[in-house]
Formats: C-alpha cells, sequence, structure tokens
C-alpha cells in the first residue's frame, strides 16, 4: 500500500481554519433529506418542492413536486435582476481572438436558438440531440438552449472519433446534431467534417446545425444548415418561454467509460442536479459577485458540465474559457490568461499541473497571479508533489488547494475542502471530507466498514441530488453496475482510504477502467478497437503508471496466423486505436505475445500483464483469480518475460 503523509497539515495565511472534529460535527447534522429540501429552496423554482426524496431505491426522485427551468436559472433571473451587462465569458482564441459575452448576449442568442429548434426543427420536451462541438462560446448557448425547450441533449467530446460519435447518438436516439466546422489546435486547424461525415452514415439524424469557428470550413450537405443561416430570420429580441419542467425530468446524458460494454449513457436530472450545483458553488468554490472563475476543463466532460456551464452560469459568475493547451505557444500562456483576465478561483486537473511542473518555474512566476483565491484540482489523485507546486508556484501560499473527487454519476462534487462552509486543514494529496449532506464509507469486500487506514472500496452511503436518474435504456445495467456490490449503497468503483482524521484518500479506480491524464476509459474499448485491425486475433490492454498523465495504456496483443510482429504494425494498431476511439485512448506500448494468460474460466488476468510490464513481483497468485490454476499462471508469465526481453 502507498504510504500517505497523513500527518502533514498546511493552514494558508488569512483563511480560518475549523478542527476536523467541528466539521464532522457540523457535517453530522447536515445527513437528513429535510437538509437538502432547505437547500433546495435557495433556487428559484416556478413550483417550489416541498417532498425531498421519494421513489424506488434505487431509482431515487428528488424534488419531485418541483418545477424549473435550468436554462431560466442560468439566465433570465440575471437579466431581469440587473446583470444584463455582467460578463458571463471571456472567451480565448489559441490565434488571440477574444470574444467577450455578456449574461445579456447570451440571453438572446439562447432564446433565438431555442426558437429556431422549435420552429424549423419542431423539437419537444424529451426529444434528443446530440452536441459534437469544440470549446467555442456558442456551446454553452446550445446546452441552455435545448433545456429551455425541455429537450434532452448529449455533449459528445469534439475529440471523440466518429464510431464514438455515432454509437452516442444511436443510443440516445438523437433526432439532430450540432457542431461546428473545427478548432485550433498547437496550431493547427482541426476539421470536423470529416467525423460528422463518418458518423451520421452509420447513424443518421434529420439535419446538422454546424456553428464556425475557422470562417466555415464545411462542405454543405443536404441536411446541413450553417448557424448564421439557421437564426438569420429569427428576430433578435424573440423571446421563448422556458418550460417548466418537473424536477426528475433528464436534463441530460452524458456517456461514461465502465468496465464491460459500451460506454454508459448516464441520466442526470434536472432539480436534483440544480440544487448540488447551487451548493457547491458555494461550499467548495467559495463563489461569490466578484469572482472570475476559470474551470479550465473541456465541456465534453462532466466537469464542464456542471463546473463551466451550469454551476457558474447559476452563479452568474464572470468565466474565462480558452480554447487551446496549457503549453503551447509557451507553458506560460495558462498563467498569462489568469493574470489578463484577474483569475480568482481556479479549477484543473493534476495532469495539467504535472505537464506545466516540468517546465521551468519562470513561465509561473513571471505572472501577476495575486488575484487567486481558490485553488482546486479534478479528475485523478493529485500526488503531493504536484500539490505543493500548485500551492506554492501559483497559489504563492495564499490560496487553499484542494483535490475535488467526484464522477460523471455524481453530477457534482461530493468530497473536498470546503473553503465556503468550513475549512479543515489541508493535507497535501487529500479529497478532504464529504461535503455537506453527503454520505461516504470505505469498505471492505465483506461490506464491513474498513479500518482507518486500509484500503477499501469507496461508497456514497445514502441517495443525494445530483445522483443519476439511470444508465439510459438500461435501468437493469443501471443496479448492477452500482447498487449491488453493497447493496442499497452507490458503489463508486474507486479504492480509498480513510485516515485517522477521518479525511479521504481516493487512490484510484479498483476495477478494469483507466484514468488517462484525468479522462475515464475503459479497457474493454481499447480492446475492442485494437481486435478490428486485421491482423489481430486477441488483445488485452492494462493502464501502467505515467508520471504526467498518471496512466496511460499498454496493449498485448495475439496477431492472426501469418501476421508477424513488426514495428509497423505496433503503430498501425495504434492507429487503429486513434482512429476508432479517440487519441487520448492510444497505447504507449503495443506487446506481441502468442498468448493471453487466462484463469479457467476464460478471464484475462490483467494484474498479472501489468506485474510483467513493470517488472514487478507477481505477487500471491493464488489470491489472483479464485479458479486460475498457478502452473497456468507461471507458464504465461515466463513466455510473457521471455517474449519482452
Ligand atoms: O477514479 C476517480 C477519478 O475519476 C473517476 C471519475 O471519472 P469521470 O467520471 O470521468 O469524472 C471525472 C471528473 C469529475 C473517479 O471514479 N477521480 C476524479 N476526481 C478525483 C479522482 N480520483 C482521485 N481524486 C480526485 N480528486
Amino acid at each position: 500500500m502507498q504510504a500517505l503523509p497523513f500527518k502533514e497539515y498546511v493552514k494558508v495565511e488569512g483563511w480560518d481554519f475549523v478542527d476536523p472534529s467541528e466539521y464532522l460535527r457540523e457535517h453530522a447534522k447536515t445527513l437528513t433529506p429535510e437538509f437538502w429540501l432547505q437547500v433546495a429552496q435557495e433556487l428559484d423554482w416556478f413550483v417550489k418542492p416541498t417532498r425531498s426524496i421519494e421513489g424506488e431505491p434505487p431509482f431515487y426522485r428528488w424534488f419531485r413536486d418541483g418545477r424549473l427551468n435550468m436554462s431560466y436559472l442560468c439566465l433570465d433571473r440575471h437579466v431581469r435582476g440587473g446583470k444584463r451587462h455582467k460578463v458571463a465569458l471571456f472567451w480565448l482564441g489559441e490565434d488571440g481572438t477574444e470574444r467577450v459575452l455578456t449574461y445579456g448576449q447570451y440571453y438572446r442568442l439562447v432564446n433565438r436558438l431555442a426558437y429556431a429548434f422549435s420552429h424549423k426543427w419542431g423539437l419537444k420536451k424529451g426529444d434528443r440531440v446530440a452536441i459534437y462541438m469544440p470549446m467555442i462560446p456558442e456551446l454553452p448557448a446550445v446546452m441552455l438552449a435545448l433545456a429551455r425547450i425541455g429537450v434532452i441533449f448529449s455533449v459528445v467530446f469534439s475529440g471523440f472519433s466518429a464510431n464514438a460519435l455515432a454509437d452516442r447518438i444511436k443510443d440516445s436516439g438523437a433526432r439532430y446534431l450540432i457542431t461546428a466546422d473545427g478548432y485550433l489546435r498547437r496550431g493547427k486547424r482541426i476539421l470536423l467534417q470529416e467525423n460528422v461525415r463518418k458518423a451520421i452514415a452509420q447513424s443518421p439524424v434529420e439535419g446538422v446545425l454546424v456553428f464556425e469557428r475557422l470562417g466555415g470550413e464545411w462542405e454543405r450537405g443536404e441536411r446541413d444548415v450553417m448557424a448564421d443561416d439557421f437564426l438569420a430570420d429569427v428576430p433578435a429580441n424573440v423571446h421563448v418561454e422556458p418550460i417548466p419542467v418537473e424536477s426528475d425530468h433528464p436534463l441530460f446524458i452524458l456517456y461514461t467509460s465502465g468496465t464491460t460494454g459500451k460506454p454508459k449513457g448516464i441520466v442526470h436530472d434536472t432539480g436534483g442536479y440544480a440544487v448540488l450545483l447551487h451548493a457547491t458553488m458555494d461550499w467548495v468554490f467559495d463563489a461569490r459577485e466578484e469572482d472570475v472563475y476559470w474551470c479550465a476543463a473541456d465541456i465534453g466532460w462532466i466537469t464542464g458540465h456542471s463546473y463551466i456551464v451550469f454551476g457558474p452560469f447559476m452563479k452568474a459568475l464572470t468565466s474565462v474559457m480558452y480554447e487551446g493547451v496549457p503549453n503551447w505557444p509557451d507553458p506560460g500562456i495558462w498563467w498569462s490568461i489568469a493574470e489578463r483576465y484577474g483569475v480568482s478561483i481556479f479549477y484543473t486537473s493534476p495532469t495539467a499541473i504535472r505537464l506545466l511542473m516540468r517546465y521551468s518555474d519562470e513561465y509561473v512566476e513571471r505572472y501577476d497571479l495575486s488575484t487567486l483565491r481558490i485553488l482546486h484540482s479534478v479528475g485523478e489523485p493529485i500526488n503531493p508533489e504536484a500539490w505543493w507546486w500548485f500551492y506554492e508556484k501559483v497559489g504563492r501560499r495564499r490560496c487553499p488547494v484542494g483535490s475535488t473527487w467526484w464522477m460523471t454519476e455524481t453530477g457534482g462534487v461530493m468530497v473536498s475542502h470546503t473553503p465556503g462552509w468550513k475549512l479543515v486543514p489541508l493535507k497535501p494529496g487529500t479529497n478532504g471530507y464529504p461535503i455537506p449532506g453527503v454520505n461516504v464509507a470505505v469498505y471492505r469486500a465483506d461490506g464491513s466498514e474498513a479500518p482507518r487506514g486500509e484500503r477499501g472500496y469507496f461508497t456514497i452511503t445514502t441517495p443525494w441530488p445530483g445522483m443519476p436518474l439511470t444508465i439510459w435504456g438500461d435501468d437493469e445495467r443501471y443496479v448492477k453496475t452500482y447498487w449491488q456490490k453493497f447493496p442499497g449503497k452507490f458503489y463508486t468503483g474507486d479504492y480509498a482510504i480513510m485516515d485517522d482524521d477521518g479525511y479521504v484518500w481516493v487512490l484510484g479506480r479498483a476495477d478494469e477502467v483507466m484514468n488517462v491524464a484525468g479522462h475515464r476509459l475503459g479497457t474493454y474499448e481499447i480492446e475492442s478497437a485494437i481486435v478490428e485491425h486485421e491482423a489481430v486475433s486477441e488483445a488485452a490492454v492494462v493502464g501502467v503508471p505515467d508520471e504526467v498523465k498518471g496512466e496511460v495504456p499498454v496493449a498485448f496483443v495475439v496477431l492472426k496466423e501469418g501476421y508477424t510482429p513488426s514495428e509497423e504494425l505496433k503503430e498501425e494498431i495504434k492507429r487503429t486505436v486513434r482512429e476508432i476511439l479517440s487519441p487520448i485512448a492510444t497505447p504507449k506500448e503495443v506487446v506481441f505475445v502468442s498468448k493471453l494468460p487466462k484463469t479457467r474460466s476464460g478471464k484475462i488476468m490483467r494484474r498479472l500483464l501489468r506485474a510483467v510490464f513493470l517488472g514487478q513481483p507477481l505477487g500471491d497468485v493464488t489470491t489472483l483469480e479464485d479458479e486460475a490454476s498457478v502452473e497456468e499462471i507461471k507458464r504465461a508469465y515466463e513466455q510473457l518475460k521471455g517474449e519482452m526481453a
């Protein structure tokens, strides 16, 4: 087990800290459904909820008699409440293009889009639409316009391949696709049309709406419409009434990787999700009227949904959005942006921090970052070295730094330091405590609670607002994936430790899911992509540690008869994964083997492959798999070692 610096406390000057015992005492008082009903009253509902939680476990429903609209919460009330001219977004393109949008301008654009969606496309409440857009200001507008009329959207990360897009269109039953011509990445123009064309050839849609980022590089097909044409005859000041939807009306579907099968469409409700975001913007980010907020994620992932779009818009914050990567044209670009806009709340990933800390500190030291107030990271465990660098070099020892633990399924932050509620002393690398109203535990395999300091399975033990409604179209899979390992409790798939003070340390996935640079990938998905290559008979993928990305995939491949291993074939296999799935999923290494180590029941022993690749001892092979024959494993091990030598 990894040694953790349990006792290293950091208190930031100028901040009030409470004792862990006080936090836990106050936290215990929040663990009631009534607590959440009270928090819910802070939102602007059309019909205020009087009930907290209902439903057949695990299909819980929050605030069921409430009626609300996310688009209204994010725009109308700000525009009417005197914030029409407040900047909602400072957008910076990689080429230096700047766009500034106020809440009033967003309100206009969203209403025009909503009008065109319902009048031109005939979209109505409950329909689904897929969104495949890069980080441009129109993306939040599209999401809010669809939410305004009750249409359920599914955003597909713009770095995903045509196949991944097609799968998601098909599974969600999306009627339309909304996209853009492309975006800039490291000075290159990345075009989206080819992927869109291939995807809709497999999963047809009724039409495609195209926004322009690169001057309209798009060869118009019959079903395509450019955004300017789509909106040309829509009056500038049109108003579309936001539909008051039931609290449990699905707001969106977001696909995420699991251990087996295709990605799961996690369905989030409107009311519970809105309440969780409202609360976490306060507790976790301490968001205030005057803040300039920057969450440097991509909207294609849950972090972007919750903390680039809905959370900050609900709070009427001024946000920053940047199109490019953190180290191009140079590794100071992020800090120059933070200085330029006076960013006060900054949220990023450990991978980005590890990437940037490899360069000279001058790149960060040369900028005035005195406006920064709160720093958080998300997506993977943060190693203490990265934590210290973030704390000292970026935060200049003035800002609390946290590692917010949550996942696509939880909707919002679950475990974190909470500078906006009660702040306990920081410990480099920990996630901290569950936020108010959230109950977690670390379990042993038998369902008993693991003693402090022992690694176990991380579990959320009571339902929370923002939890999934289900997996789209597959209630059974929802129950099986999350609610069966520890009956009645939500199993996260993560390993965690609780230290002596009760701080949570999430260590990583306990299942066959990988976390590559904070992106979740199923080993099964990558294996399925590899076997698409004509030379491949069988493949097994494992995650191995990587200094920057945390973890990267390594593929073990058995070739079909008649094919011989070669460097060329390795490259081809890598390219296949890039094209079928995504560049993120590309294996760092392809190892050719003549046989994969399996148990008698045919399960590939990935842990063994990982140990072989890392040159680690196999450990106690008898416990690896119940039905595994030790001799069989040893033989496979010797063979692999021989082949890799
Ligand atoms: O393993 C945990 C890790 O990321 C997984 C969730 O991935 P995803 O659904 O893509 O959402 C990521 C962004 C919310 C978790 O099961 N994870 C996320 N945040 C942390 C983390 N692991 C450790 N520390 C974190 N702060």
